[in-house]
């Protein structure tokens, strides 16, 4: 699935002028070296190869302060060579993820989650969105799986994952025009509620928490969640689960994505997609699908 879409906006690609633009170009800043971050960074760095972009992998000292980070992103988002800037989040109290990419010009805030983009996405005019939510779409897109009209349950609410996702959903249009209900940890009859959907989306992070008690039967699930947990059949070793249970709902549920291997590299793929349309928009080649 990840390959089609790749397929896709690598022939998307193609169609564009090369001559006479410059190249798109992706700056991922972390705080501090040889964290989790330096891995996200590697896994960017190899996507964003894939589909001919350049990438620049900032590691700032782990104790920078909140001036020093907001002029290195203002310098980044007045270089018109940049396309696309990532923050490795979450950050160490006080820093503020969401104050510091607000500040970023909207086409270059390829996490989709700065007050322009989060309002353009409220307002049914989306730009930049969070790449996950994208993914939950692609994958329900490249199944043909029909949206309109349908109950759909989002589990999470927030402004990164869950938030958006719903919002997709509620979209006017083919790709939305969905009734959805957003469930989150406060929710009450949880199972209830996610009974009532005939696509779940689960982005709580929690494992083990959709069975057959919160699905209904012929339901879709589109499992996000992505958790570590002890790996029973290697001991010492850790695992990476979904919320879904996944052998409680096989030949259960009508359709289930992978965890791993379903929505994660999707995401990968459609940051990469948001890094594109940055860079249409920023030399002006137009939008991206
Ligand atoms: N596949 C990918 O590429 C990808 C990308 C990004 C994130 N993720 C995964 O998606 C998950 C969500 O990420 P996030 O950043 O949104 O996490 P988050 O900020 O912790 O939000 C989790 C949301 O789920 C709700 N929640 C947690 N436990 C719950 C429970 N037992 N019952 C009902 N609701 C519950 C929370 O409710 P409250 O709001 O009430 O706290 C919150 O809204 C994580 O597992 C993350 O690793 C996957």
């Amino acid at each position: 699935m990840a390959e089609a879409r790749q397929k896709e906006l690598m022939s998307l690609r193609a169609g564009w002028p090369s001559e006479g633009v410059r190249p798109p170009r992706l700056v991922s800043v972390a705080l501090g070296e040889g964290t989790p971050f330096s891995v996200y960074q590697r896994q960017q760095r190899r996507w964003a190869e894939r589909l001919g972009i350049q990438f620049e992998a900032i590691a700032l000292p782990e104790h920078t302060g909140g001036e020093t980070l907001k002029a290195r992103l203002r310098a980044l988002d007045s270089d018109p060579s940049v396309h696309g800037i990532l923050l490795q989040h979450p950050l160490p109290a006080p820093l503020d993820f969401f104050d510091l990419v607000s500040g970023l010009s909207p086409e270059k805030d390829v996490d989709g989650v700065g007050s322009v983009n989060l309002g353009r996405l409220v307002a049914g005019r989306p730009l930049q969105v969070p790449a996950v939510a994208r993914a939950v779409f692609s994958v329900l897109k490249h199944y043909r799986y029909s949206i309109p009209g349908r109950r759909v349950v989002v589990l999470g609410r927030s402004e990164t994952v869950g938030l958006p996702t719903a919002l997709l959903f509620l979209l006017r249009g083919e790709g939305g025009d969905a009734t959805v209900t957003v469930a989150h940890s406060r929710t009450r009859e949880l199972s209830q509620t996610t009974r009532e959907a005939e696509l779940v989306v689960s982005c709580a992070g929690h494992p083990g928490l959709l069975g057959r008690q919160a699905v209904r039967p012929g339901a879709a699930v589109v499992d996000v969640g992505v958790s570590t947990r002890a790996d029973p059949k290697a001991p010492g070793g850790m695992t990476v689960v979904g919320d879904a249970d996944h052998a409680d709902l096989q030949g259960y549920a009508s359709a289930l994505t992978p965890v791993p291997g379903g929505i994660g590299p999707v995401t990968s793929v459609e940051l990469m997609a948001n890094v594109l349309r940055g860079w249409a928009l920023g030399e002006g080649l137009g939008t991206l699908p």
